[in-house]
């Protein structure tokens, strides 16, 4: 049933350029610049007058969430915050009927998302979910679902769940975007157009893998890795740092690249590898200097980087590569780099990757 690779995690990771597919069939007009949504159970004034969302899950949705709140923020324009359920469940949310919530949890049985969820429907919040798991339990604790269509995930490390939460994410903030008159159809055409070609730009990543498992290798003996990015970089190095320490137990810190001279440069030496996702885009410069200041520190630096992206070698150690693609699109190539790296290096130490120590798949219990 693993049809024919060794742990579910590889196959799981193997099956994303049909998970992500399957995902956006049938929703994607990319001719008008338009996505049809019709689980979301949201009329056009409804999406009009929408004044705040609260995205609302725990773990690797939690990471996927804070990448939507930046693209409901850019494309929709819509404040968003994103909740860890576990706090959130025993805050004080200032809350009323016009915040939508949004619970994100592939199992669809995470009981903190679920318990927040609840509280959040106590305020009058209208709320949706995105999952993967038909008939699960947020299913029935929501006015909208939104289906990922990976199938069923196995590894205890979520990977192409992940991915198609992400394509989930991009289709609401394109449709909302577009009905609020926030999003030009010739934009929307766009980053549609791009979303079609990411099945076969991942595709691409998985046929060279080899330059990802070489770099894991190198690295597989260290104590502890960094993760680096800015804007919607920032949650894809939190899932990069998160699936590392997940399966391989090398601790690893993801953070906002802005964020490393208030603390964690201290920890920097040559001992502590550092990922950079330095793909193009409004922040690329600034993740430069970054990377410039980490090597001031003598740590070696790993970009993930964009195909066409000669200038970044000249800054850093090892460069992985991800296929060139619009810019709000970097995170889901991205994160299937970071993906093998984390499995090749789980391998590498010789770890239980599809049943990591203490870790369960779904986590039903607070
Ligand atoms: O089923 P959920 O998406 O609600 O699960 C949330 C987390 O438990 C989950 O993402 C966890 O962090 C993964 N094992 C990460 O790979």
């Amino acid at each position: 049933e693993k049809a024919g690779y060794e742990h579910f995690m590889l196959k799981e990771i193997h099956e994303q350029p049909t998970s992500i597919q399957d995902t956006y069939a049938g929703k994607i007009f990319e001719l008008e610049g338009k996505v049809i949504l019709d689980e979301l159970k949201m009329d056009e004034d409804q999406l009009r007058s929408l004044q705040r969302v609260t995205i609302i899950a725990c773990g690797t949705s939690w990471n996927a969430g804070c990448v939507g709140k930046y693209l409901f923020e850019r494309l929709a324009g819509i404040h968003t915050d994103i909740e860890t359920a576990s706090e959130f469940r025993y805050g004080e949310p200032v809350l009323c009927g016009q915040v939508f919530t949004l619970a994100i949890t592939q199992s669809g049985e995470t009981a903190d998302t679920l318990a927040a969820i609840r509280s959040s429907r106590s305020y009058g919040c209208k709320a949706a979910a995105i999952t993967n798991v038909v008939g699960s339990t947020i299913t029935r604790e929501t006015d909208s679902v939104l289906f990922t269509r990976a199938g069923p995930e196995i590894g205890v490390a979520a990977t192409k769940t992940f991915t198609a939460q992400l394509i989930v994410l991009y289709l609401m903030a394109i449709h909302m975007g577009t009905v609020r008159g926030r999003l030009s159809p010739e934009t929307a055409r766009e980053i549609l157009v791009g979303i079609k070609q990411l099945p076969g730009q991942v595709q691409k990543i998985l046929n060279n893998k080899d330059a990802i498992k070489a770099c894991a290798e190198h690295y597989a003996n260290v104590q502890d890795y960094f993760f680096i990015g800015r804007h919607l970089n920032y949650p894809v190095s939190l899932e990069g740092a998160l699936k590392l320490k997940e399966i391989s137990y090398i601790h690893a810190e993801g953070y906002a690249a802005g964020e490393l001279k208030h603390g964690p440069l201290a920890l920097l030496s040559s001992e502590t590898p550092v990922v950079a996702i330095a793909t193009k885009g409004h922040t690329y410069d600034k993740v430069l200097s970054n990377i410039k200041e980490v090597k001031a520190r003598s740590a070696e630096v790993i970009a993930v980087a964009n195909q066409s992206d000669t200038e970044i070698d000249k800054y850093v150690d090892t460069v992985l590569r991800i296929p060139d693609c619009h810019e709000l699109l970097a995170p889901v190539l991205s994160s299937v780099v970071l993906q093998l790296l984390a499995y090749y290096t789980a391998y590498a130490r010789g770890c239980s990757i599809d049943k990591p120590r203490n870790l369960a798949k779904s986590v039903t219990v607070e």
